[in-house]
């Protein structure tokens, strides 16, 4: 029994790599099919490297393509592949374009879909990532929650999988794994010249937050103002690449209270998080990377598909005002928070890959 395992940005790379490491340990039969929809060195080949994931068997080179293009060939290469592996099941994880077309070329030649980390809903369909997992969990047979709200958002909607079981999310195996490994080999606090607790760590990349001019100014004079009222912090933006094109493209100065440097690996990444007074983010995965190492959140979204972290006072949603990104900034930074963990023990890939060993073949047989 052969698993496909699809991968095609930062976030998906990070949350199999315990999955492919379980397989390794387990001396399962995989391999790696990659879209190329992130390519960039510190968007992609560092975590391989940093993590010791074995190079993908396939990559689709997709690049930044326009969106049809993409589309094509992602269904062209992802189709032809399965055809050639023959994958018992393909494995895809969260809600990117990847996963969906991973999902429909699956589909296309009757090859069983497992997808882990189904059942998020931020219930705003204007977001490709909600339209994405919506699809994936409609049409696969295996379907993997990391939190009993996941299970509930896919009971409403009345999805019909073969298979499906709370697991927890693979960011806290990844979490636990790494944050160890990140301590031994990384100084980004010296290396920045930061003290640790003494600097908020912002990413922004959301499409919704950078497509639109007017709002991510606003994202960055709210910023600006946080970094006026504690000048006893500093403001670190390691900046997706699509946020640092959109401010060149729509002529934006970047506040002067902000450092912005590149994208960094996941240690180095993880060390910072975890040294952060605060996080002011709309990344999906540092809504749950802060929650599992107790560092308060603002999330500048006016959703979010983690319900979990707002509801248990570890995130706030500020939307994209300055003055709410202000106010809920300071309301983190003075609060007592209780953390509890929402995604899980650590576990969740070798449920996963348990799960997929024994019922991939059950589901074989009665077909
Ligand atoms: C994608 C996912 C999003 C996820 C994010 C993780 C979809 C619809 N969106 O968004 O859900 O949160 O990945 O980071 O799949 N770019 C580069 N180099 C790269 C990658 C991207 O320069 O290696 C730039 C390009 O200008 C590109 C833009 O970023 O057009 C957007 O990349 P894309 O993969 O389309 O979307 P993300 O915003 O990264
Ligand atoms: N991350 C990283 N380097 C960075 C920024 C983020 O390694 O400079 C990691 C982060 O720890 C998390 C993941 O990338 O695991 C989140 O990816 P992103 O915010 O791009 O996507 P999302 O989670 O919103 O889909």
């Amino acid at each position: 029994m052969k698993i496909a395992i699809v991968v095609g940005t930062r976030p998906e790379i990070i949350k199999m790599s315990p999955i492919i490491r379980e397989c390794q340990k387990r001396k399962i039969d995989f391999f790696i099919l990659h879209s190329g929809q992130h390519y960039d060195h510190n968007m992609d080949e560092i975590f391989f490297e940093e993590l010791e994931l074995p190079a993908p068997k396939y990559n689709l080179h997709v690049g930044s393509k326009p969106f049809g293009q993409q589309v094509g060939m992602m269904m062209k290469g992802m189709k032809k592949n399965f055809i050639r592996e023959r994958p018992g099941v393909v494995l895809v994880q969260g809600d990117t374009l990847t996963v969906l077309m991973g999902t429909l070329a699956a589909k296309k030649v009757g090859i069983l879909v497992a997808h882990h980390e189904a059942g998020l809903r931020s219930h705003d369909l204007t977001m490709p990532e909600e339209v994405n997992r919506i699809l994936t969990d409609h049409l696969s047979e295996f379907l993997f929650f990391p939190t009993k709200d996941a299970i509930k958002n896919v009971n409403t909607e009345g999805v019909n999988a073969n298979y499906t079981s709370m697991t927890g999310n693979t960011i806290v195996d990844a979490v636990y794994q790494n944050s160890k490994i990140a301590d031994r080999k990384c100084n980004i606090l010296k290396k920045l010249n930061l003290k640790s607790k003494k600097y908020v760590l912002i990413t922004v990349h959301r499409a919704e937050n950078t497509n639109d001019k007017k709002r991510l100014q606003n994202i960055l004079r709210g910023l600006e103002m946080v970094g006026e009222k504690f000048p006893e912090y500093k403001l670190l933006f390691p900046m997706h690449p699509r946020t640092s094109n959109k401010i060149l493209e729509y002529n934006l100065k970047l506040p002067s209270n902000i450092r912005m440097i590149k994208p960094l690996g996941f240690l180095e990444f993880l060390q910072l998080e975890k040294n952060a007074v605060l996080c002011i983010t709309d990344s999906g995965g540092l809504q749950e990377e802060c929650s599992i190492m107790h560092v308060p959140t603002v999330t500048v979204r006016d959703n979010t598909e983690r319900p979990e972290t707002i509801k248990f006072g570890m995130n706030l949603l500020a939307g994209a005002s300055p003055e709410k990104i202000l106010e809920c900034s300071t309301k983190m930074l003075t609060k007592k928070i209780i953390w509890r963990p929402l995604f899980g023990d650590g576990k969740a890939s070798e449920r996963i890959v348990d799960i997929i060993k024994k019922q991939v073949k059950n589901i074989h047989k009665k077909r």
